[in-house]
């Protein structure tokens, strides 16, 4: 079935596959996002970071932290908006594997908006610009954050950008360049709700186990929908970094104590997937972090 986006080159060059029309916009996004994953050099997860240097090494608000109930801050907080979260993006949406993770560069809505967060402490109004993931392995778990002391098999972050800013390397040297929305994912054996977009995304991810490569989703996916049915109104908010390198500290964290359940079979996808040097793409996260007397907030709905 062909639908608006595939044009079939079959009877003019006889290619032997659909070709699939990206627009010029989100080509663009899709190559900058390249060249600032290349910029940020080789590195791995053979010592979950332990072994980077620079910021990863010196700084003081590094992430991922322990996020204690007990310890934060619970205070009054708005909270947070999401704006165009449930409106339809365009199409074809690119699925990354960039040696690291499993990356989405996210493209405006059909509307032609960019989704975007604002409220909570948030310094700003802060555009989507790409979801990935990172996990562990059959025998390990690979959240970066941990919520009172527990790990969860797979955290998914949703990255913006401050309006502000015109690119992502230059929103990456202000404080208030960035804000990441963590959600965990816990494998559970039984099928379990709809989770429709994630499926999407999760579907496709035996198309790219090799490094480097790709493969496109169409049909109907909103950014509100990776958040499966999480309630958004409780979060852990705080000033932390990239937890890649350069580990830029331009990140105000949100993330979620609630957990969305995934059923295992569709996680083991991400276990599969290949580095650049053909092992294994396993435990790509990093160790947690000195929290060194930062403020961690928490917003509780009561
Ligand atoms: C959040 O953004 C929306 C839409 O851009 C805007 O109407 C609203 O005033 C903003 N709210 C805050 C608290 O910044
Ligand atoms: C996806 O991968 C194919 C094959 O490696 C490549 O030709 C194509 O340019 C890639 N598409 C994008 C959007 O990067
Ligand atoms: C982040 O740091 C800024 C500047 O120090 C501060 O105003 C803001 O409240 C902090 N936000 C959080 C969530 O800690
Ligand atoms: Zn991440």
């Amino acid at each position: 079935m062909f639908s608006i986006g595939y044009c079939c080159l079959l009877a003019l060059c006889g290619c032997t596959l659909a070709y699939i029309e990206i627009p010029e916009a989100y080509l663009t996004a899709i190559r900058q996002d390249r060249a600032d994953e290349q910029a940020a050099g080789e590195y791995n997860y053979d010592e979950q970071g332990d072994d980077w240097t620079g910021t990863c090494q010196s700084g003081e608000n590094q992430s991922p932290i322990d996020l204690i109930y007990e310890d934060s801050k619970i205070v009054a907080i708005p909270r947070l908006r999401f704006n165009y979260y449930d409106q339809a993006l365009q199409t074809p949406l690119v699925i990354t594997n960039n040696g690291h993770t499993a990356n989405m560069v996210i493209p405006q809505t059909r509307g032609g908006q960019r989704p975007s967060i604002n409220g909570s402490l948030l310094p700003g109004n802060f555009e989507v610009q790409s979801v990935h993931f990172h996990w562990g392995s059959r025998e390990t778990k690979g959240s970066e954050h941990a919520i009172n002391f527990q790990r969860y098999d797979v955290e998914m972050h949703i990255v913006h950008k401050n309006t502000i800013y015109d690119t992502m390397g230059e929103a990456t040297m202000h404080p208030d360049g960035l804000a990441v929305l963590g959600v965990m994912f816990r494998a559970v054996d039984r099928q379990t709700s709809q989770h429709y977009g994630l499926n999407k995304i999760f579907n496709q991810l035996p198309r790219i186990v090799q490094y480097g490569s790709n493969a496109t989703i169409t049909g109907r996916l909103t950014v509100g929908q990776l958040l499966g049915n999480i309630v958004t109104g409780e979060f852990f908010t705080y000033n932390g970094s990239l937890t890649t390198p350069d580990c830029a500290e331009a990140v105000t964290w949100t993330v979620f104590p609630d957990v969305l359940d995934y059923p295992r079979r569709q996680i083991a996808k991400l276990w599969n997937l290949r580095d650049s040097r053909q092992k294994p793409l396993i435990d790509n996260y990093r160790s947690i972090q000195d929290t060194n007397n930062r403020d961690v907030y928490y917003r509780t709905i009561q």
